[in-house]
């Protein structure tokens, strides 16, 4: 069986959907995860692209005890040197080299002749094999180049010194049966002293991206680049997740292994969701809320009798827990702390007294705890002291007419700030008194409240992302409370505070 290498750049291409910024903290935890869950290298960012890349890049380089470690360099000796100074103390390092070579990219773009372009992947890649022992390639924009122009910039890259070749679909043009064809041509037409691997890298403009990927693996790739829930530059990359269950439960037919650690995927998920802003779709294959859910009576009556009728995928299989913890309102300070450190939790006692405390009340409120409830609370947590603002306090009043007045208060830098404001809503009101605050006028751009568990007593998870009306960023913000009002001014503060603090690190 051939083994798939599973490369996860949800950290560069992923960072790349607008209103996504992870900080370095953020971007740790994240790598960490994706090493529990099994992937083998992880593009950590784009170190010449800005400070906050080149650090984040750097402390992935040194957090992590087995998986390569990449970094982005377009065909520049600054961006090798940079990239080469970000992973120098990693166990395993690599350098993604990447030239358009497509006639439109070459044209318009980079106004460059072929020549010019296949002398900058020789000169780029051969420099870049004096620093690293690993070197991958990407013609970008592979899909839409001739192709008798693609071989000739992978071969020249591969006798440059590049071991891995991967073929970008940049702008999501192709489809399985001419993506496959095309490693099949690449392939079968190149030759190289040493071994080389192929990968894919596919985005999802035409809903094709996982497909394309498969393809890709059935004509001999044996990578796939892709990112966690599809997130990425316009409609997202190919997602990670759905490719590692389709190898597995479809086995007969691909005849591959991976190292992916199925039982972590709807945790991998779950953090990638949070910490991102971007909500996973209900009927988002593997990861969605309703992608284990039985509707009609004929299905359920089916699924009674032999879940195998219609369930190809257990929720189990993927870690998805429907079961509760066993934590409640008597629990101690050291089953908490046991119970985050098996979540994949590490905190400092600060960090620990904080959580414990909103541990105990929800513990309060709430007849059972969910891993759910937990991860969120840690997420809220880290996202809250990493933006150093917390909602207060919010206190709603009827105006008139419909309208209604809120008074808001918010601590920021061990300081308390106080706003009121009405709107035509509870929720215009509150957000018009947070947009006192920080002086702010953003444009709101997502608005979306989801119940984190099923039952009554479940916490309201809100997602917003803004836009600021200047410079056009777009961020987003996650707000987990038992009150949807309160949920919603969290997920806003934190928007707030994203756009302030990170309005410069993109
Ligand atoms: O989509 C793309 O072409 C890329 C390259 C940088 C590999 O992300
Ligand atoms: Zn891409």
């Amino acid at each position: 069986m051939r083994q798939i290498q599973f490369f996860d750049t949800t950290l560069r291409d992923g960072e790349q959907t607008p209103g996504v910024n992870f900080n370095t903290k953020e971007k740790v935890q994240l790598a960490l995860q994706l090493e529990k869950w099994g992937i083998d290298t992880i593009e950590a960012g784009f170190p010449i692209a800005s400070e906050g890349d080149f650090a984040a890049v750097q402390a992935i380089a040194t957090a992590v005890s087995t998986m390569t470690v990449a970094g982005l360099a377009r065909c520049q000796i600054k961006d090798i040197d940079r990239a080469y100074e970000a992973l120098k103390q990693a166990v395993s390092p690599q350098i993604h080299v990447f030239l358009a070579t497509s006639e439109v990219h070459r044209r318009y773009k980079l106004a460059m002749t072929k020549e010019e372009v296949i002398r900058a992947i020789k000169e780029h890649v051969t420099y870049a094999r004096t620093l690293f022992d690993k070197v991958q390639f990407s013609p970008e924009d592979a899909t839409r180049t001739e192709k008798d122009f693609l071989l000739e910039a992978v071969q020249t890259a591969i006798d440059a010194g590049a071991t891995i070749i991967n073929i970008p679909d940049t702008v999501g043009y192709s489809n399985p049966t001419a993506y496959g064809e095309l490693f099949a041509y690449l392939i079968a037409n190149t030759k190289s002293k040493e071994p080389i691997m192929f990968s894919s890298h596919c985005h999802d403009d035409l809903g094709m991206a996982t497909a394309n990927a498969l393809a890709a693996i059935e004509n001999g790739a044996t990578r796939v680049e892709g990112t966690i829930n599809g997130i990425g530059e316009r409609a997202g990359n190919t997602a990670l997740e759905e490719v590692a269950l389709a190898l597995h439960v479809r086995q007969d037919f691909y005849d591959c292994t991976t190292n992916i650690q199925l039982g972590e995927t709807k945790r991998t998920s779950d953090l990638v969701a949070r910490l991102s802003g971007i909500a996973v779709p209900k009927n988002k294959a593997i990861v969605g809320g309703n992608a284990y859910a039985h509707e009609s009576g004929i299905h359920q009556d089916g699924v009674l009798k032999n879940p195998e009728t219609y369930e190809i995928i257990t929720p189990q299989l993927v870690g998805v827990q429907t079961n509760s913890l066993p934590l409640g309102k008597l629990s101690g300070r050291h089953a908490f702390i046991e119970k985050m450190n098996q979540l994949g939790y590490q905190f400092d006692s600060e960090e620990t007294n904080a959580l414990f405390k909103r541990f105990k009340e929800l513990a309060d409120k709430k007849k059972q705890v969910t891993e759910q409830d937990l991860l969120a609370l840690a997420a809220d947590q880290g996202r809250t002291q990493t933006e150093g603002v917390e909602l207060e306090a919010v206190q709603l009043q009827y105006v008139s007419n419909g309208h209604q007045g809120a008074v808001v208060s918010i601590t920021k830098d061990h300081q308390s700030y106080v706003a009121s404001a009405i709107g035509a809503g509870s929720i215009q009101a509150i957000y018009n008194s947070i947009d006192q605050i920080f002086e702010q006028q953003p444009r709101l751009l997502n608005y979306e409240i989801t119940a984190l568990t099923s039952g009554e007593d479940a916490q309201a998870e809100v997602h917003v992302a803004i836009e600021c009306t200047e410079t056009n960023r777009q961020i987003s913000g996650i707000g987990v409370d038992f009150d949807v009002l309160q949920a919603s001014a969290k997920a806003y503060v934190q928007a707030s505070a994203a756009l302030k603090n990170r309005g410069e690190n993109k």
